[in-house]
């Protein structure tokens, strides 16, 4: 882990303006900071509503048209050492950007599709984006690779349209994809939302493993404590719009300082189970 964070974060705000006035805005986001460093993962926790989501498309610059950003820096470092601003970026350089600097896995896996093209067009217009004299053979043998990573059967899959896939393998195709273009960060919204159990479980070893694995970066978005206490090492809690605790995922969990994290904490019983946060919270004062 470098000590130059990935990425640096500073006073963000996004809001959402009503389609006919400007003085009806809401802020979802308001005043973040925060900082990711290479290799690292880290949990966004908070509460349906709270703006996890928002966050996480105005890093990548994917903002629904009436999302404004009034205020805030967002500073990636590039392969080449660089830090970008990526607020500042072109929307050309940004599309440069997605899927090879920072890739997003987001909520509800079904939308992410193209439902007329078959996985395969899908790989072949995802690199094409970003590289596009790649040749069919190179374009196969990446796609081929990162399914198995996913450990799914690409001669399968590929040829597949995604109505034809189960939900657990239509995410795991969005992570495949997501990891196409070697991303530095992976931005993952609620991956295992909307699947079974057992489903679930499996998405999130999966994860666990590819993230030792591999080399890169993530945020993952996630209503699930006990998800992201094994999956992260640091945890962000968000409040009404605002990161109202960033910490290491152990003091999170053993001493959270935020009243709303105290809360979260003491609605998932499983997680503290060998301690009591809420008491120990009273004995600290
Ligand atoms: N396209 C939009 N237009 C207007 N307001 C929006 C839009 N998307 C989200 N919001 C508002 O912004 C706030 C944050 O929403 P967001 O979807 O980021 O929350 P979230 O934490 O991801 O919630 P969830 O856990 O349910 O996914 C909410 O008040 C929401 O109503
Ligand atoms: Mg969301």
């Amino acid at each position: 882990m470098g000590d130059e964070p990935l990425l640096r974060v500073r006073n963000l705000s996004v809001e959402y303006h009503g389609a006919d006035s400007a003085d009806t805005a809401v802020r979802a986001v308001s005043d973040v900071s925060f900082d990711v460093h290479p290799g690292e993962s880290i949990a966004l926790i908070g509460e349906s509503g709270c703006g996890k989501t928002t966050l996480a498309l105005a890093l990548l610059q994917l903002l629904p048209k009436l999302g404004r950003i009034p205020e805030g820096t967002v500073e990636f470092r590039t392969r080449d050492g660089e830090m970008v601003d990526l607020l500042a970026l072109s929307d050309s350089r940004m599309r440069q950007f997605r899927w090879s600097e920072i890739a997003m896995v987001f909520q509800g896996a079904m939308n992410s599709f193209n439902p007329v093209l078959r996985i395969w067009d899908q790989m072949v217009d995802t690199v094409r984006a970003h590289e596009p004299r790649a040749s069919t053979r190179s374009i196969r043998e990446r796609s081929e690779h990162v399914l198995r990573e996913v450990e799914l059967d690409p001669a399968r899959v590929l040829k597949a349209y995604p109505h034809e896939l189960s939900g657990g393998m239509r995410q795991r195709v969005l992570i495949a994809m997501a990891l196409l273009l070697e991303p530095q960060l992976l931005l993952l919204d609620e991956p295992t939302t909307a699947l079974d159990i057992l489903t679930q479980r499996r998405i999130v070893d999966l994860i666990y493993e590819l993230h030792g694995r591999l080399d890169f970066a993530m945020i993952f978005v996630s209503h699930d404590l006990a998800v992201a206490a094994e999956l992260a090492s640091r945890v962000a809690t968000m409040y009404g719009g605002e990161m109202v605790e960033v910490g290491d995922v152990r003091e999170i969990f053993y001493r959270p300082q935020h009243p709303y994290t105290k809360k979260l904490i003491g609605a998932v019983p499983t997680v503290t189970e060998d301690r009591d946060p809420s008491q120990e919270a009273r004995t600290d004062g």
